[in-house]
């Protein structure tokens, strides 16, 4: 499965049942993964959680907070087995159309310094860094890393 112009990546929302099986694909996909009852926290807050799909395969997840006119991504995450293939490109560019819909003009992420995949996600799809706020993230133990603010104009 590979992303291209052709390809139509949907985004549904996440309803309950899905939690547990997210969690457990996430905790395979990243190093630092969301705990079962943070998403829950999420879907209780009304926090846009939405699965991304591409035909009839759930390939990640992401979890959006509305801030009124800015979408903030909370968490993002393309399963272990469907990385390195564009879905988090296309990913990314369908939250993007998704929040400008809702409104937003602008949209923030904070992502962990050392995560270098990440950053070059964003930056190719265009987000500036911002702010750094250093010993933001626990690393285990008494370490900590900086978290590096990073936003993208996406409105008119
Ligand atoms: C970060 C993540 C979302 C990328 O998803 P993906 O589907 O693998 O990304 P893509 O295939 O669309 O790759 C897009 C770009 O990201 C960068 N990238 C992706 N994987 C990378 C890696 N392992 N190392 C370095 N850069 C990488 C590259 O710049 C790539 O562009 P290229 O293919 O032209 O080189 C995925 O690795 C992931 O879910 N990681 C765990 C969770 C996480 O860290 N989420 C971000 C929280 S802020």
């Amino acid at each position: 499965m590979q992303a291209n112009a052709n390809n139509n990546v949907q985004l549904t929302p996440v309803v309950e049942d899905q939690v547990s099986r997210i969690i457990a694909k996430e905790a395979a996909a990243s190093s630092w993964p969301w705990r079962s009852d943070q998403l829950l926290k999420s879907l209780e807050q009304g926090h846009h959680c939405l699965v991304c799909s591409l035909g009839n395969k759930v390939f990640g997840y992401c979890v959006l907070l509305d801030a009124v006119a800015a979408m903030e991504i909370l968490n993002f995450v393309v399963f272990k087995e469907f990385q390195g293939r564009g879905l988090g490109t296309e990913m990314l560019r369908q939250i993007i159309k998704f929040s400008v819909k809702q409104g937003a003009e602008e949209m923030w992420l904070e992502v962990r310094e050392s995560n270098h995949a990440a950053i070059a996600l964003y930056t190719a799809a265009g987000f500036q860094p911002g702010e750094v706020r250093e010993k933001y993230y626990p690393l285990g133990g008494s370490q900590r890393e900086a978290a590096i603010q990073m936003q993208r104009r996406i409105g008119a």
